[in-house]
């Protein structure tokens, strides 16, 4: 017995002072292995007489159970430890940046670009494109712009060579071809927006012969005036994120709206500087009106079921608006300084909900 006593003893201590999960297996494999010492031992058991047996039996389970125990105790307490190592070793400082912020800017217009897209698109509208090369008819006559129309003349137009049968293609003036194209190719209901580049020859600190414009697009059977007022005065306050942003809509001509109208924004010059919202001014924003019956026919739509509104509207003018960039010119010089100053972060992926 004590030599039982005195071989738990020892165990124990062992077990007790195993320097990491290696010894302690070791150990364990020592004593209760197949060629362990207590395994060795269960064995020399079988060759007692019954009485002994018996007894010996129960004082070497009891030291088995003992070093059995012991071992799975001092395991948990090395798996325990290794866990608070790794759980320190593992911490997250969530007020770190998910990544470092890229060193390459988007540009004021691609962000405004996607700034009315994301507006547009939650009100249903899908996003429609067509060439920067356009013909004459699309361009212009389609639109109710005949040839001896004075429009023509207003619009600074870049032409192609022209071809042996006497037609001219154009460097688009507006993105309002695009209206034509989809109207050829699509039929009713129709509610798109188009982005894109537009050119009129035509350069100082508020036209470049290259800048962009959005278009609007809608045609149904019940569309109406009421439809592109909501739209617009929407997507207006959206856009500058002015919940009560002043609007009015003032009387004016297009060819290819009837009736047409231009839309202001309330703004306030007092102190020289230009802010947009409650103000005693108005600033021009876009054009629009109720798409021409003769627009609609010469693109195969009947005009005595269908009837639509269209708008346009000048991309950088609403930039420079929405964040204060004051010459028009500085959009296309790639100053990259002016680019960290006015650009936007590539994750700052512009969406409603987020805010734009
Ligand atoms: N195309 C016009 C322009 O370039 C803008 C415009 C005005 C487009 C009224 C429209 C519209 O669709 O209805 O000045």
């Amino acid at each position: 017995m004590d030599d039982l006593d005195r071989l738990q003893d020892e165990l124990l201590a062992r077990i007790d002072g195993a320097a990491d999960p290696a010894a302690l297996e070791a150990l364990r494999i020592a004593a209760l292995g197949r060629g362990g010492r207590i395994t060795a031992m269960m064995k020399d058991i079988g060759s007692l007489d019954a009485a002994q047996r018996r007894a010996a039996g129960q004082a070497l389970n009891a030291v088995k159970n003992a070093v059995a125990d012991a071992l799975a105790a001092r395991k948990s307490a090395f798996d325990a430890a290794a866990l608070d190592a790794a759980l320190v070793i593992d911490t997250i400082d969530v007020t770190l940046p998910p990544r470092p912020e890229s060193a390459g800017r988007i540009h004021p217009i691609s962000q405004t670009i996607d700034e009315m897209l994301a507006i547009f698109c939650e009100m249903g509208f899908t996003v429609a494109e067509g060439p920067d090369i356009e013909t004459d008819f699309n361009n212009f006559t389609a639109l109710n712009i005949p040839p001896e129309h004075p429009a023509r003349q207003e619009h600074d137009t870049f032409y192609l060579p022209s071809k042996p049968d006497g037609s001219r293609l154009v460097l688009r003036t507006h993105t309002s071809p695009v209206q034509i194209r989809t109207m050829q190719e699509t039929a009713p209901p129709i509610r798109i927006v188009v982005p894109g580049r537009t050119f009129r020859a035509d350069s100082d600190a508020t036209h470049s012969p290259m800048f962009h414009q959005i278009e609007g697009l809608v045609v149904d059977e019940t569309t109406h005036m009421g439809h592109l007022k909501g739209c617009l005065v929407e997507f207006c306050r959206a856009f500058f994120g002015i919940d009560d942003l002043p609007s009015r809509f003032r009387p004016s001509y297009f060819p290819f709206t009837e009736p047409s109208a231009e839309m202001d924004i309330g703004c306030s010059r007092a102190g020289g500087g230009l802010v947009i919202g409650k103000g005693a001014e108005w600033l021009e924003i876009l054009g629009c009106g109720m798409v021409n019956p003769r627009v609609l026919e010469n693109c195969g739509i009947d005009s005595t079921r269908y009837q639509g509104f269209a708008f346009g509207l000048g991309i950088e003018r609403a930039a420079m608006l929405k964040y204060g960039i004051p010459d028009l010119r500085t959009f296309y010089e790639s100053d990259l300084r002016w680019l960290r100053h006015y650009g936007f972060a590539a994750l700052d992926v512009p969406t409603l909900a987020a805010g734009l």
